[in-house]
């Protein structure tokens, strides 16, 4: 997302992106050390301890990263009279509902990453001043692991495997797939805003992992059969919302416009990624 996001705001504005390589979000004073040095008038908040699996087995280094590196940077951002942008997550929601979740609902994480994103967001409420906690979902772009270029690499190689499938996708989740290319120019648009609390921000249209599988080989070509299966083909150390479909009662009384259906950013992606 970083890279997306460095991309785009580099267009208007001074950017300067951070990694774990300069300094760790964990570590209280390096934290406040490299934002007073950059002495930034926005920051948006990205980094985080993203595998949800392994969160589950890893509590400490997950809390660390996730919560008390909110707690750092929220800080800094507090001392440094900067505006908060932190980046949170569908899996704040625990999925019951079935319709999409809006900023008024309860949150009930029902795995660790999604509950130390939830604390990383409380610690932004408490500390920074003036902060939006955006929360996405779904993500995939040309940068980092993702589902899309999984299903890529899986239809590809169930294509050239003597029985040739089918692929097994999971289709009782359903949320919404997100392009971290619009994505960041829905942050842009946001920092312009200036809008203060919380936010649901992600494209539009909802999909299952499913569906989405069959609109990557739809569009990349990839002749492979897709079959839909339950959540319990594919066991997990961590739970999984069933549903977390995200909108946004917020945004619509606001002059912020709305990301485009997940298809099209579907279609940038593959493009990008020379697949189209
Ligand atoms: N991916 C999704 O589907 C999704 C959905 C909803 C919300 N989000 C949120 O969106 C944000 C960006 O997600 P992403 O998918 O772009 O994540 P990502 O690909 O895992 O990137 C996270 C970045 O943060 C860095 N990082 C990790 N721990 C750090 C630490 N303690 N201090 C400093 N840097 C650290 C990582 O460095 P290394 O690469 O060196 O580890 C990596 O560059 C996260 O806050 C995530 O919670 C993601």
């Amino acid at each position: 997302m970083g890279t997306d996001l460095c991309e785009v705001l580099a267009a208007g504005h001074e950017v300067t992106g951070v990694d774990l390589e300069d300094f760790n979000v964990a570590d209280a004073g390096a934290t406040a050390g490299a934002i007073a040095s950059i002495d930034p008038e926005v920051i948006v908040h990205l980094a985080a301890f993203t595998d949800v699996e392994t969160c589950e087995t890893q509590h400490p280094k997950a809390f660390e990263y996730n919560a008390v590196g909110a707690m750092n940077i929220a800080g800094a951002a507090r001392d440094a009279g900067a505006y908060l942008i932190f980046l949170s997550t569908d899996y704040v929601f625990n999925g019951k509902k079935r319709e999409p979740y809006t900023e008024e609902d309860e949150t009930d994480p029902i795995n660790y990453y999604g509950l130390t994103k939830l604390h990383g967001e409380h610690y932004v409420q408490k500390l920074a001043p003036r902060h939006l906690i955006v929360r996405t979902s779904w993500l995939f772009g040309p940068n980092g692991r993702n589902f899309v270029d999984t299903i890529v690499k899986k239809a590809s190689a169930v294509m050239e495997s003597p029985d040739g499938g089918p692929l097994r996708v999971i289709n009782d989740q359903r949320g919404c797939p997100t392009y971290t290319g619009h994505l960041s120019v829905g942050l842009a648009q946001l920092i312009e805003l200036g809008l203060e609390g919380t936010v649901h921000l992600t494209n539009s249209g909802d999909a299952t992992w499913f569906e989405l599988a069959g609109e990557v080989v739809r569009l990349a070509g990839i002749e492979c059969d897709i079959e839909p299966v339950l959540s319990e083909a594919y066991p997990t150390v961590a739970a999984r919302p069933a549903y977390s479909v995200l909108s946004s009662s917020v945004l619509k009384d606001t002059d912020f416009r709305p990301l485009p259906p997940w298809q099209e950013g579907l279609r940038d992606h593959l493009q990008r990624k020379g697949l189209l």
